[in-house]
């Protein structure tokens, strides 16, 4: 237990939270802190903060926060084990080998085993369809859609043969458990309690995460019959509506060119990636969540999204609107023509032709707008019609220049004033997903202004200048704190100093044990100091003085009780004297 805890040190000490943070959120430099967009909840204004100097993070948002493990864990969705184990692989350092025999193995978790059972499987697809005769009619069926050899290797494409036990047998003879297998949606079991794969006569497209285990497949058949593809159904680690095909091959790429074009098809991507454009990812036949683009808005500053003209995807992009609205990500569409697909389409004019049309993308808003209202016809009513469609959405625009470029806009096509726009627009001022976010920051606010200012006061003084606790710790202070969380932390505060001699924010953290309390002080952690060093001997002056009235008046108030008045009266009289030598 101590080599671990000296390896967890050891990582803490390696690990640069923000440096780590970076791969995965877009980080500004803003005064002490990094800034960026929430990786955990839907935000337009960043509210997500990260400290190097204190080796942590928090949402003022969302409340979530801790160090770089708390991070990996949530990020992850992974629990402490394994965080430690992803961070030390990943920064190269080895944790005590006795963590990792007996009692880990025993103990590890479904997810894990389920990306190993997967990446077997994963395995011996992609040597059938590479290396044997069953793997024939996969061959001939990629070489038919001219997919080369670099990118069957790259994305692992496999094939699986015509077979009912072909996967069951490789596993079995790798000794790995069928009761898994069937939890990794691998294997399915039949009405004699056996089982048979799920995969079969198909080519195989693994579908991997951004630390590249394979969390499922799609499996396409080789001629028209249905259904057309199979994927794997949602286990512990397959959410169909959460995953991008190809994010991790793209992520370099997309990191370059600050873009990213989303596709609907695996072979959209692949045949993209062959002609060596490689910022492409695809949705896995579902509509674009704000899940997908959370997973986008940290590498990406703009999403293009492809679709062609008369499909269902239309419709579906225009629904993808407001998410991207939402999480704050620039959106394009990219109108192909009609009957081809980005596959169809560079194939038949190469990477320029493909990189022109793509240079026409256009903003989705501006798409959105001009359907509606072509939609609308001439017609007053049609025109109304089209307003009531697109006020809803032109509400969530969050950038006032642009809103009102859209509002001049939509009223010269309606021919109607502006002032006539913006009276209709108030009436839609609250869209739901607007009016969450409103609400949201309103209570935020709401929030810190009931506050006592006492509380703030004594945390902030107590974070930024921790040398005040010897002053501090002798005084009654909770006479004047109200917040009871802020009584707790000053409690544990003494307890560690008269421990420890001394006390520091992280180690006060870490005594902390109930979540809304450590939230709570992680939130005053990072909160800039409210007073410089030469205010701060005048703050805590400030805090003594109000602790010894509050004090004085109940006391006097108490010998009223006990009817001696004319103590009670002087320490009144005594407290005004106070009073006036402060003022
Ligand atoms: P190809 O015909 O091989 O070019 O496929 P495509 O990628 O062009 O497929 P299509 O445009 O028809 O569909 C887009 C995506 O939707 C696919 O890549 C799949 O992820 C998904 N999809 C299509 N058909 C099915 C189906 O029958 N079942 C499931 N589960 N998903 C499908
Ligand atoms: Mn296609």
């Amino acid at each position: 237990m101590e080599e671990y805890q000296a390896a967890k040190e050891e990582l803490k000490r390696t690990v640069d939270i923000v440096e780590l943070i970076s791969q995965f959120v877009q980080l500004k430099r803003g005064g002490q802190n990094h800034m960026g967009l929430c990786p955990f909840h839907s935000e337009k204004d960043p509210s997500f903060t990260v400290s190097q100097t204190k080796q942590m993070f928090h949402c003022f948002g969302c409340k979530k926060g801790g160090d770089v493990f708390a991070f990996w864990m949530e990020y992850h969705k992974v629990s402490f084990p394994e965080a430690m184990r992803d961070l030390a692989e990943k920064y190269n350092i080895t944790l005590p080998q006795k963590q990792m025999t007996s009692l880990e193995k025993e103990k590890m978790t479904l997810k894990t085993r389920i990306f190993k059972i997967n990446e077997a499987a994963a395995t011996y697809f992609h040597h059938i369809l590479t290396k044997t005769n069953d793997g024939k009619p996969g061959r001939e069926y990629l070489a038919k859609r001219s997919i080369p050899k670099e990118v069957i290797s790259e994305f692992r494409l496999g094939y699986a043969p015509e077979k009912w036990d072909g996967l069951i047998k490789f596993l079995k003879q790798k000794k790995l458990d069928m009761d898994t297998a069937e939890k990794a949606g691998l294997i399915i079991p039949n009405k004699k309690g056996d089982y048979y794969d799920r995969f079969r006569g198909r080519v195989i497209f693994p579908i991997d995460d951004l630390r590249q285990q394979i969390v499922g497949f799609g499996g396409r058949v080789l001629d028209d019959s249905l259904p057309k593809y199979l994927n794997t159904p949602e286990t512990p680690v397959f959410h169909k509506g959460e995953l991008l095909f190809g994010l991790h091959a793209a992520l370099q790429a997309i990191r370059e060119s600050g873009r990213v074009v989303i596709v609907e098809g695996y072979t959209d991507a692949l045949a993209l990636n062959m002609h060596e454009f490689k910022e492409v990812v695809a949705t896995l036949g579902t509509a674009l969540t704000d899940n997908h683009i959370r997973a986008l808005k940290g590498y990406a500053k703009e999403a293009v999204v492809v679709f062609d003209p008369d499909s269902a995807g239309k419709t579906a992009a225009m629904k993808s609107l407001s998410a991207f609205l939402n999480e704050g990500l620039a959106s394009k569409v990219m109108i192909l023509p009609e009957g081809d697909d980005p596959d169809s389409f560079v194939n038949k004019h190469g990477l320029d032709g493909f990189v022109r049309l793509l240079r026409q993308s256009v903003p989705m808003f501006d798409f959105f707008l001009d359907m509606k209202l072509s939609q609308g016809g001439d017609q007053i009513e049609g025109k109304v019609r089209a307003l009531e469609d697109i006020l809803p959405i032109l509400s969530q625009l969050k950038n006032e220049a642009l809103r009102s470029y859209y509002i001049r806009h939509l009223a010269e096509k309606l021919n109607i004033t502006e002032s006539a726009v913006v009276i209709e627009l108030k009436k839609w001022g609250t869209t739901p997903s607007y009016k969450s976010h409103v609400q949201g920051s309103r209570e935020a606010r709401s929030n810190s202004s009931v506050r006592n200012q006492d509380d703030q006061y004594f945390m902030n003084l107590l974070i930024h200048h921790p040398q005040i606790i010897d002053r501090l710790m002798n005084q009654d202070l909770k006479v004047i704190l109200s917040d009871p969380m802020i009584k707790e932390i000053f409690d544990t505060m003494i307890t560690i100093y008269h421990t420890e001699g001394e006390i520091s924010p992280a180690g006060i953290l870490e005594k902390l044990e109930k979540d809304p309390v450590r939230e709570r002080f992680r939130e005053a952690m990072m909160t800039p100091p409210i007073f410089s060093n030469d205010m701060v001997e005048q703050a805590v002056n400030g805090l003594e003085s109000k602790v010894h009235k509050i004090k004085m008046a109940e006391s006097s108030i108490r010998a009223r009780q006990q009817g001696d008045l004319e103590r009670a009266n002087k320490i009144l009289e005594q407290k005004r004297t106070r009073e006036n030598q402060v003022l």
